[in-house]
């Protein structure tokens, strides 16, 4: 015992849990690995092209022939999962959105290469209509601006099953209406595409985060907003009714999005199921991050692995980024 009256006399100090690198390294509960992320990419047409998103400084839009190389620089990384996305022409827009199931089309055109290339790799696509839809909705609009369910199933389910012919290890529908999972898992089977995977963005938010992508394929709606299907912000236990929907029509994994404003629903969704969940680091996300960085005010670096690391620690095993390739350089660095 000392005289000084400030004494401390401790049983617990869990400071000697952090006092090295090493003593660190062995109680870190969660840890990050390029095999965790889905590399996000955005195609376009023709050959040999780029173009920039101002508002997702270092993505770009590019051809396939450039997405083969960029392919290879993940797989040299470790990353082994892609989602393209579509950046469609105008011209090929419609308000039926049959484009979306041409077996021609840019997506199933990229599916094909990238398999043929790099069969190891995993290419999930986004079964949702609003790249193609002159409406830009996710689902048909009815002449009075309603958007319609039961009545875009049947071209969700064609595009499913397009994209499975393509090569797709997963399908991915998005479009956050009744009825999805079920009903393009049954057009697969039908088809005989038994082992492609569903992975269903089961709980979806209606979010401001997602101006940038919309930006980037420009399709944002033209009328009226996607309150009707995507969640509402405010609700946490709708998620779980969501996901549960998802998992008894067949999902194999679930996804919540955006990631880093949702973390109690990435927690809880993980707790309550045993399949797989995946959170999405939206464009928003990625732009905020990026901001900050480009004026000095955050540590690009350390914000890019902790962004990704609490994803990770709220409950996510797999997690859909922008920073994919990056992060995957920065954790080969360390
Ligand atoms: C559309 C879709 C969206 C995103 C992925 N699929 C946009 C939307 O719902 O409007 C957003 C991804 C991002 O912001 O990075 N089905």
């Amino acid at each position: 015992m000392s005289n000084n009256p400030y004494f401390l006399d401790l049983t617990h100090r869990p400071r000697r849990n952090r006092k090295s690198e090493t003593v660190r390294a062995l109680v870190c509960e969660t840890s990050l690995s390029a095999a965790d992320l889905v590399y996000p990419v955005f195609i376009i047409e023709g050959e040999n092209r780029e173009e920039t998103i101002l508002s997702m400084p270092g993505i770009t839009r590019k051809t396939i022939d450039r997405l083969l190389m960029e392919v290879q620089e993940l797989v040299d990384l470790g990353v082994m999962a892609i989602a393209p996305f579509p950046a469609i022409d105008e011209s090929k827009k419609n308000p039926m959105a049959t484009e979306s199931a041409n077996p021609k089309g840019l997506v199933q055109e990229c599916v094909r290469r990238v398999k043929a290339a790099f069969p190891q790799v995993v290419v999930m696509t986004d079964i949702a209509l609003d790249p193609f839809n002159s409406d830009g909705h996710d689902g048909l609009v009815s002449p009075s601006g309603e958007i319609l369910n039961d009545e875009t199933v049947e071209v969700l389910c064609k595009m499913a099953v397009s994209h499975a012919e393509a090569g797709a290890d997963f399908v991915c529908p998005s479009d956050m209406m009744d009825g999805r999972i079920g009903a393009i898992r049954c057009a697969l089977d039908a088809a005989g595409y038994t082992n492609t995977s569903i992975m269903a963005y089961s709980a979806k938010y209606a979010s401001a985060l997602y101006g940038p992508f919309r930006d980037a394929l420009q399709s944002a709606p033209k009328a009226g907003d996607k309150k009707t299907y995507q969640m509402d912000p405010a609700n946490r236990r709708e998620a779980i009714y969501e996901v549960a929907l998802d998992v008894d029509e067949g999902a194999d994994m679930v996804m919540v999005k955006p990631a880093s404003f949702y973390l109690d629903v990435v927690r809880e969704v993980s707790d309550h199921f045993d399949i797989p969940v995946s959170a999405y680091q939206v464009s928003g996300e990625y732009a905020m991050l990026c901001a900050a960085a480009n004026n000095g005010w955050l540590d690009r670096d350390r914000i890019i692995l902790e962004s990704l690391l609490s994803i990770k620690r709220a409950g996510a095993k797999v997690i859909w980024t922008y920073f994919a390739k990056e992060a995957a350089m920065l954790l080969e660095r360390k």
